[in-house]
């Protein structure tokens, strides 16, 4: 009995130490589709097992777009949450406004510096102090198929390159299915768009035209056969595209209704959570002519000044939960990326996410690592809207030249 009595005051001492530090996290995030759901859901058991309370603040919406504009109003009000899923330059944008906490006690206790790349760890630091905490590296120049969609058209192999994904198309359309899948939002047709850049014109004209924005790039024939093809994909896509979300037209390769669909491999969370097997239900390659490069897309949360003790204990654990190899296995092994952290174990993952991580290391040595405009990685975030909006006249109007596109996309580039 007496020891009955001990463990449950050790117990209760244990409980009232967690509960001395328990505090709320509030995260914004826009991870709502079947498998971003399920890894989110990584993060929330991971603080509720520290003694933490989750607050979701989910906006729904591919990309973020909502997302950003709800947790605009938010810091605006004075009102932020812990965290947000805010990546690449836009980090800058909200350090520069003071809003955000300086991570770097943490980050030194736990050696971040060390753990990261340091293309990573640049991005996440605001005048080189910590301002976010990474959590995956996500490729965005794949190419999907369903293999029902291939054997039913009689398409043996993944195309290498663009001409070999128009005569798998045509298979495709041949036997009655939707050869491309394609959503309504702009940044998946960015998203399509970038992977055709890079296809067409490789790493180098990448960055000269769409990172550096370099007018003659903009202008040139590369940029002009680049358009070219990517109307050429418009159509064969469906008319029941505009409007659709990403992970409902991964659903059609899911359901076997549609052959491809260029997306990143955020789209491979949803084929695995659907219980499809990579190499067996569904196929990953390189985008056609992107075999060699990799077009980085790092999710990371800010992290936002608070005042209560508590709540910044619980934001600290949120950060530090975020960077262990633990989370940074089980999230991405549900979210189709890989870790951020370099040399962690890749035992666990799938070809595809093997095949990543090695083009990741590769192309970081080869120079064909480039950061993906479409999902805010590159550029300032009004530049991108611009370029965006333009691309996405472009692919829904087919009444705009591809010479007057060429034009509007190098005006929206002078955007600041
Ligand atoms: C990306 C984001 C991914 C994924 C995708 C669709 O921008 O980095 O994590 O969620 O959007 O929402």
């Amino acid at each position: 009995m007496w020891k009955l009595t001990k463990v449950a005051a050790v117990a209760a001492a244990l409980a009232a130490a967690v509960a001395a530090h328990a505090g709320e996290v509030e995260v914004l995030h826009y991870w709502t589709s079947g498998g971003e759901a399920k890894s989110a859901a990584e993060l929330k058991k991971m603080m509720q097992a520290k003694g933490h309370t989750w607050r979701d603040f989910a906006v729904a919406g591919g990309g973020g777009d909502s997302a950003m504009t709800v947790l605009k109003s938010r810091v605006i009000s004075g009102n932020p949450p812990s965290a947000a899923q805010v990546k690449g330059p836009a980090i800058q944008e909200w350090a520069s406004e003071g809003v955000l906490g300086n991570m770097d006690a943490l980050a030194k206790s736990e050696k971040w510096d060390e753990a990261l790349p340091k293309v990573v760890a640049d991005v996440m630091k605001y005048k080189g102090n910590y301002v976010a905490a990474p959590v995956n590296v996500h490729r965005v120049n794949w190419i999907w198929a369903s293999s029902d969609a291939l054997k039913k058209a009689g398409v043996a192999a993944m195309p290498k390159t663009w001409d070999e994904f128009f005569a798998a198309a045509d298979k495709l359309k041949a036997a009655g299915l939707i050869p491309v899948a394609h959503g309504g939002q702009n940044w998946q047709d960015f998203t399509t768009f970038e992977s055709v850049v890079l296809g067409v014109g490789g790493p180098k004209f990448y960055q000269d035209a769409l990172v550096k924005l370099d007018d003659k790039a903009l202008t040139s024939d590369t940029m002009k056969k680049s358009l070219e093809t990517f109307r050429r994909i418009k159509t064969y896509t469906d008319p029941g595209a505009p409007g659709r979300d990403w992970n409902l037209a991964t659903a059609m390769l899911i359901q076997g209704k549609a052959g491809f669909q260029l997306m990143g491999d955020w789209a491979k969370g949803e084929f695995i959570a659907a219980g499809k097997a990579p190499g067996k239900d569904f196929m990953c390659a390189a985008a056609p002519g992107t075999a060699n490069a990799f077009t980085f897309n790092v999710d990371s949360f800010i992290l936002f000044k608070l005042k209560d003790a508590a709540a910044q204990k619980a934001q600290s654990d949120l950060a530090s939960a975020i960077m262990s190899p633990g989370f940074q296995e089980v999230f991405n092994l549900n979210k189709g990326s890989i870790p951020v952290r370099a040399g962690q174990s890749m035992d666990k993952f799938d070809d595809c996410a093997k095949a990543s991580a090695k083009d990741f290391a590769d192309t970081a040595k080869s120079g064909g690592l480039v950061p993906s405009v479409a999902h805010g990685m590159a550029i300032a975030p009004a530049t991108e809207g611009a370029i965006k909006d333009a691309v996405s006249q472009f692919w829904n109007d087919d009444k705009v030249s591809v010479a007057d596109a060429m034009k509007k996309i190098a005006t929206a580039a002078k955007t600041k």
